[in-house]
């Protein structure tokens, strides 16, 4: 039914997104980071084989759920437009690779981190309000759904990869700065705000092979760690409806999705869980992840991971497609 009538007009005015790797579309090219991927192999199933900056080698979950919309584009890298104007209309991508909850690991990496993305955004409404006039921009705004997301852990874990001096894997946890991050999001204008969960942290290729002592299954540890986030994501997005009766807020479960990807893969249309399919698929992602790699796998279609990291666009089309029903309060 939402795909039928997403066909003509796309279902909301506008769509932004918030984030880190998992959602940035190409903001990491414009910032002196290590934290990149516009390089190949990454994007080498994306349209024209062009690596853009997404950390995937296809289509992002945002993507999907862009099209899912229906939206005939996806909502453009802010910092890679260097004419603004209309093509912000539809909205637009401050998600930065590394940023993600702790302001202290977006900094580590020169990335974008929520606090500085919201100052984006805060400036792209004054663009918006300059090609548009402030009324059509004050409803694009108030129609828009913002879908945010992090992985937040992972940037820490790169630091570990990179030293191999890792000892333990700090626990993201929800503070009141990130509270701040969605109130300060309301207070721009914001009134459908979608929130992913954590993914199983401890599922990722490279946790497994950093701290699964040698087994090849799930690291409980991070897995618990991530439920209890996202327990408390939950009492936080309950506590912030309860504030302001009029934000349609969904915590947007990825959890159990790649989860059951990971734990069931054959069961989904995949055959390679434990390994990523880039280079050996155990621990390489960013610029360990390059066209030099050796043993990147011929098609990434069946592979859950794309890098050690990152879920593959076959895994993105799960994911997008349980979002979309899981998130369908925000667009009635
Ligand atoms: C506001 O939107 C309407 C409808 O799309 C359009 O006709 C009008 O030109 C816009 N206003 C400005 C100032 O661009
Ligand atoms: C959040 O809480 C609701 C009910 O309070 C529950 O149905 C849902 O499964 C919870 N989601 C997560 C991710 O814990
Ligand atoms: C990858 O494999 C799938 C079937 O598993 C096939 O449909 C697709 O065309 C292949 N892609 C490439 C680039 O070979």
């Amino acid at each position: 039914m939402v795909f039928n009538m997403a066909k003509g007009q796309p279902l909301v005015p506008a769509l932004f997104i918030f984030g880190d790797s998992v959602f940035d579309v190409g903001n990491n090219n414009q910032l002196y980071t290590i934290v990149k991927a516009n390089f190949p192999p990454y994007g080498r199933d994306f349209k024209n084989h062009m690596p853009t900056g997404r950390f995937c080698n296809g289509k992002l979950a945002s993507d999907f759920t862009a099209e899912n919309l229906g939206f005939t584009s996806y909502p453009p890298a802010y910092l890679n437009l260097k004419a603004k104007g209309k093509n912000i209309l539809n909205g637009a991508n401050f998600a930065s690779g590394a940023s993600g909850y702790y302001e202290s690991t977006a900094k580590l990496y020169h990335a974008v981190s929520l606090s500085q993305q919201l100052e984006h955004y805060k400036e792209c409404q004054n663009e918006l309000a300059e090609v548009t006039g402030r009324s059509n921009a004050s409803s694009i705004i108030s129609g828009a759904i913002y879908l945010t997301f992090s992985y937040s852990a992972i940037p820490v874990s790169f630091r570990h990869v990179f030293l191999s001096t890792f000892t333990s894997w700090p626990l993201p946890r929800l503070s009141k700065t990130d509270m701040k991050f969605f109130k300060n999001l309301y207070a721009l204008g914001a009134r459908r705000i979608g929130v992913t969960t954590l993914p199983p942290m401890g599922c990722l290729p490279a946790s497994i092979t950093i701290f699964g002592s040698g087994s090849n299954d799930c690291v409980s540890r991070l897995n618990n760690d991530a439920v209890n986030f996202n327990r408390k994501l939950n009492t936080t997005s309950q506590n912030l409806k309860k504030w302001f009766p009029d934000l349609i807020l969904v915590v947007l479960d990825i959890y159990q999705p790649l989860y059951d990807l990971v734990t069931k893969p054959s069961e989904n249309g995949f055959f390679e869980a434990r390994k990523a399919c880039c280079g050996t698929g155990l621990v390489e992602t960013s610029i360990l992840c390059n066209h030099k790699s050796i043993g990147t796998c011929a098609n990434a279609s069946e592979y859950v991971f794309w890098d050690s990291f990152h879920p593959s666009e076959a895994a993105n089309k799960v994911l997008a497609d349980d979002l979309l029903i899981a998130g369908i309060s925000l667009i009635s």
